[in-house]
């Protein structure tokens, strides 16, 4: 099986982490693993699904993100993304919504760990890639300190090859998806306790962390780190992945130059009848601590959502940005 790297990754986040993102997101790194926004089983089976599938090749390495609890299904559904070429299959074991309760999938399956076993394990028998976990660290009145071993053995035993743990409890009932988000505290030493018990399983941590300082902090502790709201609303930040963490030339030298990479790829899905908006709103984050960063962002937001909007005024938002090398240069 071939090893992806997890040192770094961007979670999966249901309407940012779409195809046009994941694609800006791989001007900025090479080597961060990507994710998908969860698909859940029922779409696959029974949805576009070439559609819901699509990607560019240049977003590998990629992972997709599974809800469903039904072995059959998810075997079905690991089998129809190895075979369209994705790196690895992630079961969603986190998310709170209602919705997703009343499939009896997401984070309620941190109660039902057995199920979660025989998913991993019928997904494991269809495919070659790595099939890894996405959980938090406990529901509603668990006590994650039983709760969350007794979960990773079952799900090691079922041949999970990783497991990403969101470090704070969801609570199922009076929280909205977004407030469970933020509200249960995060227990990182829980986490890290984890791996101690279980040193030769990968895992990383995921919740909170807002910068690459404190991601390498992490990695003290952790094999990976997987960054969700810091990455998407700062992509900036993605720049600095490649050379801070993995040691290597990021794609791009600046956010201009990432920027004006994208350029091509807005007129070919413009052309193929993607709206700009669909991919710009990705990129309003783009700039910081840059003259004529909240002009881009404000260009996008009023004209970019246009009806017709055309790649120029991507472009245009991009001139009211002072060029880095005119910063160096007023630097001097
Ligand atoms: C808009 C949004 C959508 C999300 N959708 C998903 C999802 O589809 N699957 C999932 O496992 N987690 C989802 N999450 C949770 C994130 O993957 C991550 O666990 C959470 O944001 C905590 O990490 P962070 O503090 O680095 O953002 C979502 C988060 C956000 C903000």
């Amino acid at each position: 099986m071939k090893r992806l790297d997890r040192t770094l990754s961007v979670a999966p986040m249901m309407e940012w982490t779409d195809r046009h993102c994941r694609f800006f997101h791989r001007l900025l790194t090479r080597r961060t693993l990507l994710y998908t926004e969860m698909v859940t089983t029922g779409a696959v089976l029974r949805g576009d699904r070439a559609r819901l599938l699509a990607y560019d090749p240049a977003e590998h390495p990629l992972a997709i993100q599974l809800g469903g609890s039904d072995p059959r299904a998810l075997a079905e559904c690991a089998r129809i993304a190895a075979d369209l070429g994705y790196d690895e299959v992630n079961l969603n074991v986190g998310c709170p919504s209602d919705r997703v309760q009343e499939g009896r999938f997401g984070a309620c399956l941190m109660a039902e760990p057995a199920l979660v076993g025989e998913g991993v394990a019928a997904m494991k028998a269809a495919v070659r890639v790595p099939v890894t976990v996405k959980c938090r660290i406990g529901i509603d009145d668990q006590d994650p300190e039983e709760t969350l071993d007794a979960f990773t053995r079952t799900v090691v035993a079922a041949g999970a090859d990783a497991l990403i743990v969101h470090a704070r409890k969801a609570w199922l009932d009076g929280l909205s998806p977004r407030e469970n988000r933020d509200i249960p505290p995060l227990d990182y030493d829980r986490v890290y306790r984890l791996k101690q018990r279980n040193p030769t399983l990968e895992i990383a941590i995921n919740g909170g962390v807002a910068s690459l300082e404190s991601a390498a902090a992490q990695l003290r502790h952790v094999d990976g780190v997987m960054m969700g709201r810091a990455a998407y609303q700062d992509p900036w930040r993605l720049l600095a992945v490649d050379p801070k963490v993995f040691g290597q030339p990021a794609p791009c030298d600046t956010p201009r130059q990432a920027a004006l990479a994208l350029v091509p790829y807005i007129e070919r899905e413009l052309a193929r009848g993607t709206r700009l908006h669909a991919i710009a709103r990705h990129a309003v984050g783009l700039f910081h601590a840059v003259p004529g960063a909240r002009l881009f962002r404000r260009h996008l937001a009023t004209h970019g959502v246009k009806p017709g909007a055309g790649a120029q005024v991507f472009l245009d938002a991009l001139a009211l940005v002072r060029d880095d090398a005119d910063m160096r240069t007023a630097a001097a």
